[in-house]
């Protein structure tokens, strides 16, 4: 138990002992400023709504009644009936020394597996900045849930199964048949657009593709084999692009759309058993009440095209099903583009209606702004092109590189190039991570390299002094030393720390990782 909820739960037990009110908690917040202690209750102001008691009364028998021991040094009846808790040094002292010996988090108490959708980019293309934050904030939260002691599970929802695959191996034939295709899949945005272009402009390619798709869907062997190569490329490009962001993703994380192929033919006939599908211009689809456009008229949940093609919907209704019914999920995480959000909404409602995902597991969209250039527009290049997520790290390091080599001219190269991949990718993830995810924002190099502010150099650079103050004390972090709270500066940094896994285990719960960004900031500010 931390600090807060330490007193949280003595307070409460008192306030249930002295008024036989045992569903009176005592609510703890930080305080705004010194005079207010450190924490203040204002638990007994509702209490004495409840029981007809004057509050200020009420606390102050409280307090007179409270015992908690060496914790406080002293506690204040403020205003109408708040308790205004000042904490004792001695016992941050104590509290922090044993954290010499424990871990500043505790396991969460319930053991739950939680898998997590994300990054899940589509492999026609390649990964480019509208990727970064789906990516950067997924891999957050799975590390903040494994650190907790979650039993966690990466899903990569690849997009590997889409028309455009009849367009691409097609095109990929075309070229095989000129001679070699392989250097030109070295650049997948090209050969797209490439694809693309003969696609638009001659019929019979376009012809060809079409018939691929077809060819393609019901097991063709030639067709299989390009498309598998394509998509081994392509997943190529995704694990350099994750190695060199420091990304928890992996193979092993990968189950792409055509794994639940086999598995829609099933989708349907269970949806169409619970009688929930309605036949509209020859597609299947659901519709249901909670889902009305503006003039009040129902909006259809597509789940079979009338020529018996399945869609995302389909696809992502045989993902939750596998996901409940044989990874035991207790929560789902989706971290995915917040326009995607009405479509989620939809496959949540018809799962819980078809009954593929059980009333336990809990079905989360953490939804997510876009990343916006100076002029406001979504982020692109000046020519109007997608950025490629690889070109926008290769940047970020340069951009590094330069800063570090005009701050310490004589370190070897190789020591700056280094510190160049760490600042430049810690800038770019952490610019992300710290604006709160619903919003958009803006990108902008020079905040994201700046030393001030709540930026990755700024932290790095605390980090490095704070290492370096130990070095030059000759102090062991991991080491026994004894702490000795004495001046106010120290006494706000041990209460910082005590904080500490109640922010963790907020963004465990909520998914905001710009909390903890937050967080490590005013700890950093605090420590200097
Ligand atoms: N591939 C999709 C896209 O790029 C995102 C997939 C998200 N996950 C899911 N289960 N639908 O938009």
């Amino acid at each position: 138990m931390n600090i807060k909820q330490q007193l949280e739960t003595q307070i409460s037990e008192t306030f249930a002992r002295i008024t036989g009110e045992d569903t009176a908690k005592a609510l703890i917040n930080y305080s705004k400023a010194p005079q207010f202690g450190d924490y203040q209750s204002n638990g007994v102001m509702a209490l004495g709504k409840k029981l007809g008691r004057n509050p200020r009364e009420l606390a102050t028998e409280l307090v007179a009644q409270l015992d908690l021991g060496n914790m406080v040094e002293k506690l204040e009846v403020a205003g109408p009936g708040f308790i205004n808790i000042f904490i004792a040094s001695d016992f941050l002292s104590e509290w922090s020394n044993q954290l010499n010996h424990t871990c500043l988090l505790e396991p969460a108490e319930k053991q739950q597996t939680i898998v997590v959708d994300y990054s899940s980019p589509n492999l026609a293309k390649e990964m480019h900045v509208g990727h970064l934050r789906g990516t950067c904030i997924g891999d957050a939260v799975v590390r903040t849930l494994e650190t907790l002691g979650y039993k966690v599970i990466r899903q990569n929802h690849f997009g590997d199964w889409g028309t455009q695959f009849g367009m691409l191996i097609t095109y990929m034939l075309d070229l095989k048949s000129k001679g070699d295709v392989s250097s030109q899949l070295s650049d997948l945005e090209t050969f797209y657009r490439a694809a693309k272009e003969k696609f638009d402009s001659d019929e019979t390619f376009a012809q060809q593709a079409r018939e691929n798709v077809v060819l393609l869907q019901s097991g063709d062997q030639q067709c299989l084999k390009l498309w598998k190569e394509f998509i081994g490329i392509s997943i190529e490009h995704c694990q350099a692009v994750y190695d060199q962001l420091n990304i928890t993703l992996s193979d092993q994380d990968i189950v792409p759309e055509s794994f639940y192929n086999d598995k829609l033919p099933t989708i349907i006939q269970a949806l169409n058993d619970k009688k929930l599908l309605t036949e509209d211009n020859g597609a299947q689809c659901v519709f249901m009440d909670e889902f009305a456009g503006k003039d009040g008229s129902l909006l259809p949940t597509i789940v079979q095209k009338s020529d018996g093609g399945y869609l995302y919907a389909t696809t992502d209704l045989a993902a939750i099903q596998h996901r409940c019914k044989n990874l035991k999920a207790d929560r789902i995480l989706y971290v995915v583009d917040a326009r995607q959000s009405l479509h989620f909404q939809q496959v949540f409602a018809i799962s819980r209606l078809a009954d593929f995902s059980n009333e336990s597991c809990s079905l989360e969209h953490l939804s997510y702004g876009t990343m916006m250039g100076k002029d406001g527009k979504p982020f692109k290049t000046r020519s109007g092109d997608t950025i490629k997520l690889i070109d926008l790290i290769e940047e970020a390091t340069e951009r590094a590189f330069k800063l570090v080599d005009e701050k310490n001219p004589d370190l070897s190269s190789e020591n700056k190039k280094h510190i160049a991949k760490v600042v430049g990718v810690g800038a770019l993830k952490y610019f992300d991570l710290s604006k709160n995810r619903n919003s958009d924002y803006i990108f902008d190099w020079d905040n994201m390299l700046s030393f001030e502010g709540n930026t990755a150099p700024y932290l790095l650079y605390a980090y490095a002094r704070i290492k370096s103050i130990f070095r030059r004390q000759n102090i062991d972090a991991d080491g026994a030393f004894t702490i000795n709270i004495k001046k106010d500066a120290e006494k706000g940094l041990a209460l910082k720390l005590a904080q500490f896994s109640e922010v963790v285990e907020q963004v465990a719960a909520e998914c905001f990782p710009n909390q903890l960004c937050l967080y490590l900031y005013e700890l950093a500010g605090q420590y200097m």
